[in-house]
Parts: structure tokens; sequence; C-alpha cells
């Protein structure tokens, strides 16, 4: 893992935002895209830039289930307010969290992964140490899949709804192995609510308690922290 701490988050966003260009100039093609609060400041400086996304795909890690693609908290509004609308992919997907049969989205997205191989995978984590919405005691092995999701990661994201009881409480999303397939991984974390899972994910053990941990086995990962997320680390 290769680890590196910024002085603010502004920092961290424009070293990533500077891994993407380089991808793009080294003609990647795929593009794993989050959501969250964490990846907002790389994606307004990629909306502001002169990078051209135009021959590129985008997948995302995960979706909602049962939120339709135009429901303002959905994963596919987030993209579209927050990058899409700035910068086009030639084609983007993400789960469809309106395909309430489990088995055919599974499969949907799993053909979408294998078709569109990901070169530089952008990550952040939950407080419990989850990516995607991989929530502790994921399968390390699973591709795509439906989660459930956990009480901490529902009051977590409770923020951007109006109450607790309009998160969902399940969601599509890639599993660990289909995140472990990148090429390359950039995994963002900020704050002081992450510096536990980020030092949990970097010396702990690596187990599927801590799905995060994972990537210590990953070959090409960086990990860009602001100083509080950092700030546990020995
Ligand atoms: C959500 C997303 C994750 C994201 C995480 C952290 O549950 N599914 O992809 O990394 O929570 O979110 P935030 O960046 O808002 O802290």
């Amino acid at each position: 893992m290769n680890i590196k701490q910024f002085e603010t988050e502004e920092l961290a966003a424009s070293y990533a935002f500077d891994r993407i260009a380089a991808n793009l100039d080294n003609g990647a093609k795929v593009f794993g895209l989050a959501t969250g609060s964490t990846p907002l400041s790389l994606y307004r400086k990629l909306s502001q830039s002169s990078l051209d996304f135009s021959r590129t795909t985008s997948v995302n890690l995960d979706e909602y289930y049962g939120l339709a693609a135009n429901h303002p908290q959905s994963y596919h509004q987030y993209m579209e307010q927050n990058l899409f609308q700035y910068k086009p992919f030639e084609n983007s997907y993400l789960p469809n969290g309106t395909n309430l049969e489990v088995n055919s989205e599974i499969q949907r997205y799993n053909r979408i992964l294998s078709e569109h191989p990901i070169d530089l995978q952008i990550l952040g984590i939950g407080r419990n140490g989850h990516i995607g919405f991989n929530e502790p005691g994921s399968d390390f092995t699973a591709h795509t899949q439906l989660v459930n999701l956990t009480e901490s990661t529902i009051q977590a994201n409770q923020r951007f709804f109006e109450s607790a009881d309009q998160v969902p409480t399940k969601a599509y999303s890639m599993g660990i192995a289909s995140i472990m397939a990148a090429k390359e991984i950039i995994l963002l974390a900020f704050g002081t609510d992450k510096a536990q899972a980020v030092r949990d994910m970097i010396q702990g053990p690596v187990s599927e308690d801590l799905p995060a941990s994972i990537l210590q086995k990953h070959p090409n990962v960086t990990i860009l922290l602001d100083k509080a997320a950092a700030s546990l680390l020995n």
C-alpha cells in the first residue's frame, strides 16, 4: 500500500486528479467511481478541468435498492449533479435500483463489469471500514450483490435524507472481488470519523470484519489521507 498524507483534503483531491489525468493520458478506458462526501472535491476539480471523458466509460460502485434514477438521493442523481452534467462519459453505468429482480440485476451488472475492466477505481471508506456498500462480514470473493446496510451506515447516510426511516435498507454493490479486479485503486479518506477505519485498514489484519483491509493485498493501491484521517496511524 502506498500511503500519502496531505495537509488538506484539497491537496489530496489534487493528487487523485493528477492520477486520473495520467491514466487518461496513458489510454485508460474505464474509471470506477464512488459517491459520498469524500470524492466531492475531486469531482469539482474534474468538472472544472479540460479533461475529456467522452471516449471513456464509468462504472459506479453501488446504488440504493428501490430508488429510481431520478430520485434526488439516488446515486444516479449524485453522479449527474456532481460530475456527469459537466463531464459526460461515452457510457456511464450504475446498478439499477428499480430492478427488484435481484438475480437479473446482479447478472446484468457483472456482465457490464466483465465487458469494461476497470483501469482506475476511486474509493471512499465507511466509518465501519466498508468499501462500496460491502459491509463488515462481506465475502471477499463476491462480485455484485444485494447487501443489507448496517444500522451504522444507515445512520451515517441519514444526513442526505430527511430522516433515518427514508434511508433505503438495501443496496446493490459491486463486490469486493469486483473492486479488487481494478488495475489501480485510489482510496480517499478525510476527517477524524474515518481515523479508526483507516488505521484498521492499513495496520490491522486482513479480515472480512473490516472490508477495506483486503486492499493490503492489491498490487497498486494508493491511500490519500488528510491529517485527521491519518491521526491514529503509527
Ligand atoms: C457510502 C458509500 C461509499 C462511501 C461511504 C463513505 O455508504 N456507499 O461508497 O465511500 O459511504 O461516505 P462519505 O464519503 O460520505 O463519508
